[in-house]
């Protein structure tokens, strides 16, 4: 099967690669991603020299060069992972996450139809869904995005189903939680708290939102998921990926600092995230009727993820570089 996956040199896109190329030896896998800041090379650099991997850096709201791309590579199936994906950066600067998130789907959408792509997998988010105080959000629920960020993301999935009501375009779209593992950039809370913690630094934690919950899952699950979809999937359908591993920031937070040996003193509570959710959670017993469930636990997963970044300092030293630094003063100074 030759795969065309966008996004591929960032956190959960170069896990799915290398989740593929090693499970299915005659399988082969085009990365078309712009490199924008999460993008990083590194992320793939043991994929290089592999005759079954290709990297094309590339737009995917460029729609010349999608469809060159696709037209040259002639896929089996698109799974689209790129995206602006971080909450906070849409509050502070929309504009990159309606042009990736929305129309970077549209002019996939299209080169899908013009060359008869046979499947097409949307990877999409629960924050779609909004926020819940109770309860879970099933396929069926109706969308209520409070963020740029999951506006835009809720925006490319009414796309991606409108391709299928009015094209039959044979797509799929999936909602996952919270993800985390090895190469998440260090901007979402696990990283970001991990490396602050390993460099000595304190750990940011919204106060306000403190007490709001999350359900995580391990990438490698995650990754067992789309796989699962991609074999198993029908055209049309939607799935949402949930572990059930639900958890109030406050107490991962302790959680990491046991695991990384530090006191609560580390934790400073800083201006809470304007229009922040409270709570996402989803029932995927859709996925899990079509044969798949996560293999991993949180605890062990998240024990694991700490010592992938002890053993991977110089990979997340890299990118908190000056931009890095910048880009978290400006943020906090604004929001004062
Ligand atoms: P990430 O920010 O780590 O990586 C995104 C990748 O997309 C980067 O490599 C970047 O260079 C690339 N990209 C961005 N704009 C692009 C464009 N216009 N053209 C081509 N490439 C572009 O993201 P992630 O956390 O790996 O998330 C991957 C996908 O999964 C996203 O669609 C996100 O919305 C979705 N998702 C993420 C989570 C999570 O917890 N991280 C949960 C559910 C869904
Ligand atoms: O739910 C899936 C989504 O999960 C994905 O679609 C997004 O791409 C991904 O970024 C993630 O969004 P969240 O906003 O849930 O993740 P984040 O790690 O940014 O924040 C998780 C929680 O931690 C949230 O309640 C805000 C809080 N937080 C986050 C950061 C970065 C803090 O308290 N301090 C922080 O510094």
């Amino acid at each position: 099967m030759k795969v065309f996956i966008t996004g591929g040199a960032g956190f959960m896109g170069s896990n799915f690669i290398r989740f593929i190329l090693g499970k299915y030896p005659g399988y082969e896998v085009l990365n078309f991603d712009k490199l924008t800041y999460a993008g990083n090379l590194e992320n793939v650099r043991d994929l290089e020299g592999d005759a079954r991997y290709q990297f094309i850096k590339g737009d995917i709201a460029d729609e010349k060069a999608v469809k060159d791309a696709i037209e040259t590579f002639k896929p089996d199936a698109v799974i689209n992972y790129a995206a602006e994906t971080h909450v906070d950066r849409s509050i502070h600067a929309p504009r990159d996450f309606i042009f990736t998130d929305v129309i970077g789907t549209y002019t996939l959408l299209e080169a899908v139809r013009e060359f008869n792509v046979a499947r097409f997998i949307q990877i999409s988010t629960d924050e779609v869904y909004g926020s819940t105080p109770q309860g879970k959000f099933s396929e069926e629920s109706s969308f209520n995005p409070s963020s740029p960020y999951s506006a835009s993301k809720a925006g490319g999935d009414h796309m991606v189903m409108a391709y299928w009501k009015t094209y039959k375009a044979p797509i799929i779209r999936t909602h996952s939680c919270n993800n985390f593992g090895p190469f998440q950039y260090p901007e979402k809370i696990i990283s970001l708290f991990i490396t602050n913690i390993l460099e000595g630094k304190k750990v940011p934690l919204y106060q306000g939102g403190e007490k709001n919950m999350r359900e995580w899952i391990y990438v490698e699950d995650h990754c067992r998921a789309i796989d699962h979809i991609l074999h198993y999937g029908e055209s049309g359908e939607v799935y949402n990926i949930g572990s059930g591993d639900e958890i109030a920031n406050i107490d991962l937070t302790k959680r990491l600092l046991r695991l990384l040996h530090a006191g609560e003193e580390v934790i400073e509570y800083v201006t809470d995230r304007p229009g922040h959710d409270f709570r996402y959670a989803l029932d995927s017993n859709k996925l899990r009727e079509l044969g798949w469930a996560p293999k991993w636990s949180f605890e062990e997963a998240l024990a694991e993820t700490v010592e992938w970044y002890k053993a991977h300092e110089a990979w997340w030293k890299k990118l908190k570089n000056k931009d890095f630094e910048k880009y978290y003063t400006q943020q906090y100074e604004e929001r004062k």
